[in-house]
């Protein structure tokens, strides 16, 4: 069974003062903590055990925010990453939390949301060697950026390149088979001191076992790393739920609807919560016919 890792470190300086006590990851979008998001994406991808990578100021913090997953069905543990040196540190440090399983790697500041993106998430859950996604971005040089040949083919990833040579960033979302943290141990630091992401990709590619599929533009992928992409996010999430009466990303839904707690446990969920309406929330998916649509 896959594993997921959720990488929830790093200092948040581009948000200073804002994260200078709580971090960015326990900050809302909207309605909900951050890290919320992020973590119904693992779990609508199939995965049912989770490993937070954190630093060791904020782990008390999302310990008792997120407790051992059991309240929704899933399993969570936690483990620290003392300095930020790199999301391929992830995979190292998830190394015993993984014993040898296939992972999925996930940035605690990544959003997703979209048409058929659960069908998308499952399908790379079923994958072998690497997945990961390309999305069409106007800022390219600001992420991990995926180089095609003429016949679209992936040839190269490069991390923030001044001169991108597309304009397909990949997402903070990565499927691995089981030698992810060997090839996380090939890496060297980069100039910006990271072990980088791209370097362990970039292995998969040359043993021509990575797959990279596209979001479609019907996708969102948002991340929330400045206080302007926080604002946005949270517009972007307020308008959809309201609009639509139903909510984008909240775990106790996703454990509900894929049955990882029953009513009793729904019920028992709500009830602390209803004073904020995201307990009432809750207890309207009971009996809710949401008429077979694929979500
Ligand atoms: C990291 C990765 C980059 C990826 C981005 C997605 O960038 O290094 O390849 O595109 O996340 O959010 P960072 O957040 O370290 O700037």
């Amino acid at each position: 069974m896959r594993k997921g890792i959720l990488l929830a470190g790093g200092s948040g300086t581009r948000l200073y003062p804002i994260t200078q006590v709580v971090c960015k990851q326990l900050l809302p979008i909207y309605d909900k903590p951050m890290i919320y998001y992020p973590l119904c994406t693992l779990m609508q991808a199939g995965i049912t055990e989770v490993l937070v990578i954190c630093t060791p100021t904020d782990r008390p913090l999302f310990e008792s925010l997120l407790g051992n997953g059991h309240q929704w069905g899933i399993k969570i543990e936690f483990a620290i990453q003392a300095k930020p040196e790199g999301l391929a540190q992830a995979l190292i440090i998830a190394e015993p939390f993984l014993n040898g399983s296939p992972s999925a790697l996930i940035l605690g500041d990544n959003l997703f949301y979209g048409h058929l993106l659960q069908s998308t998430l499952q399908l790379a859950n079923n994958s072998t060697g690497a997945t990961v996604f390309g999305y069409h971005v106007a800022n390219p040089q600001s992420y991990g950026v995926i180089e095609f040949d003429d016949n679209n083919n992936a040839i190269a990833i490069t991390e923030k390149p001044t001169a991108p040579k597309s304009s397909y960033a990949m997402p903070g979302l990565y499927f691995f088979d089981s030698n992810a943290s060997n090839y996380a141990k090939q890496v060297k630091p980069s100039e910006r001191g990271e072990l980088e992401i791209v370097d362990v990709i970039n292995q998969y590619l040359a043993n021509k076992i990575l797959n990279v599929t596209l979001l479609s533009r019907g996708t969102a992928w948002l991340d929330t790393g400045t206080p302007d992409a926080m604002a946005e996010a949270t517009q972007y999430i307020a308008a959809i739920e309201k609009r639509q009466g139903l909510k984008v990303s909240c775990p106790e839904e996703v454990a509900y609807l894929s049955g990882l707690i029953d009513q009793k446990q729904l019920v028992d969920l709500a009830t602390p919560l209803l004073k904020s309406g995201y307990g009432e929330y809750l207890l309207s998916l009971i009996n809710k016919n949401f008429l077979n649509e694929i979500h």
